[in-house]
């Protein structure tokens, strides 16, 4: 028998390209991860966590864990933000419950010291990690590929670790904005490159994590959050046409229309802050994704039931794909994520 000439388009394709999809598609920021025992177990035999991110096998059973659980509409690649600067020759490493430490940036002079030319090389098991993914995920299921904004990342690498007023990446970026520009061009070339490089290896959309950007005042977050993303986008754009890109720009409030306007991104994820009656505006423009709060999913029963038919209803008129508004806690019991998805395809 001679296959179908036409392909079903994917849900999430079809709902980034503006579609009105219902039920809407759904995936989770951290669906894979530590509320999960099968990921729990392969990461008490691993040797840390970076070794998870750069075994091709390991990182491509994790990303398919969520889906055979739960049968979502797109895997996430399981990788981590800090790969590139770990590529690019900072020493990372994560301290068992106690989040990622690095090898800072002291001084402007120490740019030199980053191997941007050799960076993506080094990332070669993370698009291998791509590959052995999309030949396993069901045809039903998109594989979303991901990198840190440069704020984000670049707060990391001058913090060290969390320290969460910003007092050194701030204190950069404001007294020695050329230094701190050549920073952040050297994490937009790396990447637009890392984003690119996943495309050619196959995932179906990217997402651009900004974690932290909602901490900029005013012409800052233009500066430091909005160019830059406009420049990755510009660049995967020219290197991966017809890639769709969802930007994550969390905390940036009354600065949304603006970032959304300014960088061109097919969609916007919008964290929990953010008013449903204001995400449904933005919705006119671009795609939304989001906002449930990651403690409805932990806290389950009557409040998720009542967060998300609330999210439904106020935003499954337009192109929308429901997500959280910040990862899966670890403590999140699995069964309420089946639970999510099972509301989410029943709330027509
Ligand atoms: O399932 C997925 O979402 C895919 C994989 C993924 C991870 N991190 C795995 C991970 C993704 C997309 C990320 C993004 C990421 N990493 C962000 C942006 C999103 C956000 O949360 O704001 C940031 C800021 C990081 C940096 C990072 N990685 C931190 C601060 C930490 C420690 C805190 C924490 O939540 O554990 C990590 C570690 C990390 N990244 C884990 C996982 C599954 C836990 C590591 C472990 O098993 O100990």
């Amino acid at each position: 028998m001679s296959k179908p000439l036409i392909t079903p388009r994917l849900d999430l394709l079809r709902a980034l390209s503006r579609e009105l999809v219902s039920p809407p598609p759904i995936w989770l920021m951290r669906q894979a991860g530590r509320y999960l025992p099968e990921y729990r177990e392969i990461r008490r035999k691993a040797p840390d966590f970076l070794a998870l991110c750069y075994s091709p096998d390991l990182a491509a059973e994790i990303t398919l864990q969520p889906i055979r659980r739960f049968g979502l509409d797109a895997a996430i690649l399981f990788s981590d933000i800090l790969v590139v600067p770990d590529a690019l020759g900072m020493k990372v490493t994560f301290r068992e419950g106690e989040g990622p430490l690095l090898e800072r940036l002291e001084t402007a002079r120490e740019l030199t010291r980053l191997r941007v030319p050799v960076a993506v090389e080094r990332l070669a098991p993370v698009y291998e990690t791509v590959r052995r993914v999309k030949r396993e995920l069901p045809e039903n299921v998109a594989l979303i590929g991901f990198a840190g904004a440069p704020w984000t990342v670049a707060t990391y690498m001058i913090e060290g670790s969390g320290d969460r007023e910003f007092v050194r990446a701030k204190t950069w970026a404001y007294g020695d904005a050329a230094a701190f520009a050549a920073l952040i061009d050297i994490l937009v070339e790396t990447s637009i490159a890392h984003l690119a490089a996943q495309a050619e290896a196959g995932v179906d959309a990217v997402q651009v994590f900004d974690s932290w950007c909602g901490v900029l005042p005013d012409d800052d977050f233009d500066r430091w959050c909005i160019e830059p993303m406009q420049r990755i986008v510009a660049g995967v754009r020219a290197k991966a046409p017809g890639l769709p890109i969802i930007g994550f720009p969390r905390g940036a409030g009354l600065n949304l229309g603006r970032y959304v306007a300014a960088t061109g991104v097919d969609a916007v994820s919008l964290d929990t802050t953010v008013p449903l009656a204001h995400a449904a505006e933005l919705q006119r423009s671009v795609v939304v994704q989001g906002n449930l709060d990651p403690i409805a999913l932990l806290a389950g029963g009557d409040v998720l039931g009542a967060h998300t038919r609330r999210i439904v209803k106020a935003l499954g008129q337009g192109p929308f794909i429901f997500n959280l508004g910040h990862g899966v806690l670890p403590r999140t019991p699995p069964k309420h994520v089946g639970e999510l998805v099972a509301l989410v395809r029943a709330g027509r």
